[in-house]
């Protein structure tokens, strides 16, 4: 009777360290955007243009260090002031590469991640063919 009990104890041990590990692999593979998703709906994209949307944001987020008397000395001489400056990152991908926070580039800002609806408005420029608008 007791080896019995025994036994019976072992058993419902490794079903609870069995159970634990597929909830926290549960949990683990999990990821942000499945558990919060992001709302775009309300993001509105027409009328997106270089000077309305692209501009203001490269003033605010990126011309501190990217400008052509900051980029020397702040932005590993990456100039991002004037069109043709911009267009330059933009077709070798590096520019919205590193606004997205890809892999492959240096993110930027380094600081804090673009939001959703600011990268989908950048994105539509440049799918429209990242015009000087
Ligand atoms: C605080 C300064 C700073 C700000 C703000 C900043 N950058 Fe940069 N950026 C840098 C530096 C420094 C590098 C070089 C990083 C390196 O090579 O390690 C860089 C590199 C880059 C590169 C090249 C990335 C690559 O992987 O080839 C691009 C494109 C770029 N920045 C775009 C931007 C854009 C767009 C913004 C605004 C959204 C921005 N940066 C904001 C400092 C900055």
């Amino acid at each position: 009777m007791k080896r019995k009990q025994k036994i019976i104890t072992i058993v419902i041990m490794q079903l609870l360290i069995v159970f634990c590990i597929l909830s926290f692999n549960a949990c683990y593979y999990d990821n942000e955007e499945e558990l919060y998703p992001v709302d775009l709906t309300n993001c509105d994209t027409t009328n997106v243009a270089y000077k309305k949307t692209i501009l203001p944001y490269l003033h605010l987020q990126c011309l501190n260090c990217h400008s052509t008397t900051t980029a020397p000395i702040y932005g590993n001489n990456i100039n991002l002031e004037g069109y043709s400056n911009v267009k330059k990152y933009v077709d070798n991908g590096s520019f919205f590469g590193s606004i997205l926070w890809n892999a492959s580039y240096k993110p930027m800002p380094m600081d804090l991640k673009t939001d959703d609806c600011t990268i989908l408005k950048i994105k539509v420029w440049i799918d429209n063919g990242a015009i000087e608008d």
